[in-house]
């Protein structure tokens, strides 16, 4: 009985051998090792023999099929290892990437170009000796309009002009109104009230008017203000600064024309007009065949709006101007509607990268 268990392991051994030397997938693998080695394989089924044989038989039968199962075993992993090797080169030669094909580029970021204008503004502000300041983009009326010289009959003040932060409903007239701000002259009297002369500084920012949006109106929009202030400040000395910027900015070639207008806060006050860099100042479609466009408003500090910040007019003068960045910046890359900057469309913008 035992030589015929023998027997029969030595034949489980060597089918075990040929069907595995035959497969080719894991997956086979896998089924034959539960066929011969399973808990319920052919070799554990054989096993069940081992109560019927006499006791000096069954240490013979155990030895024997130790030997076959750790000789099946060692067939089964190097089949396995021989398979897995065959997968992983198949995974290799299918995964190959072509390094030829073209790549997906990324895009580059760029600057706003109405960030680029406003830096260009401020760089050479900076080197004319003027520091750089920033107010706030909620203000209350004081600031924005009464300390500013704008009294309160003033039709900038209605809210068909200001965005007032509570609705008319709440506003009682005689309160300091919280407003978004509406320039950025009220920068002067922050930096006035917290400082003494002399004091040379701009202040770019965002500021808001209740507009009808158009080509060349939008809700929201940036200012460039300037302000000196020390003993004799002169009208000439305004000019000077402004034709240094202009030249900086513009290059040499170019004039101002400064043109009586008024503002509250100055006096006198000019609105400033550039030579037309489009055709030189022979007159175009941009200039409207004048050969001038303009830029900005400036003029000498109304002695009011130095008594509001406790200065002495008496004492001290100053200059102030304030630019318009969009204005600017549509100019010089003949930009022609000023809801382009805030669309951010990028086939817009990528032309200023
Ligand atoms: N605040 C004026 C505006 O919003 C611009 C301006 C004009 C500012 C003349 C100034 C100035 O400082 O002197 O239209």
């Amino acid at each position: 009985m035992i030589a015929n268990l023998i027997n029969q392991l030595d034949n489980i051994s060597s089918e075990a051998d040929k069907e595995i030397s035959s497969v080719n997938s894991l997956a086979q693998l896998n089924e034959l090792h539960t066929k011969f080695l399973g808990r319920k394989g052919l070799v554990a089924k054989l096993m069940g023999a081992m109560r019927d044989l006499q006791p000096e038989d069954k240490p013979k039968l155990g030895q024997k099929a130790n030997e076959v199962k750790s000789l099946i075993t060692g067939i089964l992993e190097k089949k396995e290892a021989e398979l897995q090797a065959n997968e992983d080169s198949e995974k290799i030669k299918k995964d190959k990437i072509d390094v030829s094909l073209p790549g997906t580029s990324q895009k580059t970021g760029g600057i706003h170009p109405l960030t680029q204008t406003i830096n260009e503004i401020i760089d050479i502000f900076v080197q004319l000796g003027f520091a750089v300041e920033e107010g706030r983009e909620i203000e209350d009326e004081w600031h924005t309009f009464d300390a500013l010289n704008i009294p309160k009959s003033h039709p900038a003040r209605d809210v068909q002009d200001t965005f007032f932060v509570k609705s008319s409903q709440e506003i009682d007239s005689s309160d300091n109104q919280n407003v978004l701000r509406t320039h950025t002259s009220p920068v002067q009297i922050r930096v006035m009230q917290n400082s003494t002369p002399p004091l040379k500084f701009i202040a770019p920012g965002r500021v808001y008017r209740n507009e009808t949006i158009d080509a060349s109106h939008y809700s929201m929009f940036h200012q460039v203000e300037g302000l000196y202030v020390n003993e004799n400040v002169t009208f000439a000395e305004l000019k000077g600064t402004l034709l240094s910027w202009a030249h900086a900015y513009y290059g040499p070639d170019v004039d101002l024309r400064f043109r009586p207008s008024y503002f509250p806060f100055t006096e006198p006050s000019a609105e400033v007009d550039v030579t037309c860099t489009m055709c030189a100042g022979k007159g175009c479609s941009v200039c409207k065949q004048t050969g001038w466009v303009e830029i900005l408003g400036a003029g000498m500090v109304h002695p009011n709006v130095f008594k509001s910040v406790g200065y002495d007019p008496e004492k001290v003068s100053g200059f102030a101007f304030g630019m318009g960045p969009e204005r600017i910046a549509m100019l010089k890359h003949r930009i022609n509607d000023i809801r382009l900057f805030y669309e951010n469309d990028t086939r817009f913008l990528k032309q200023f990268v």
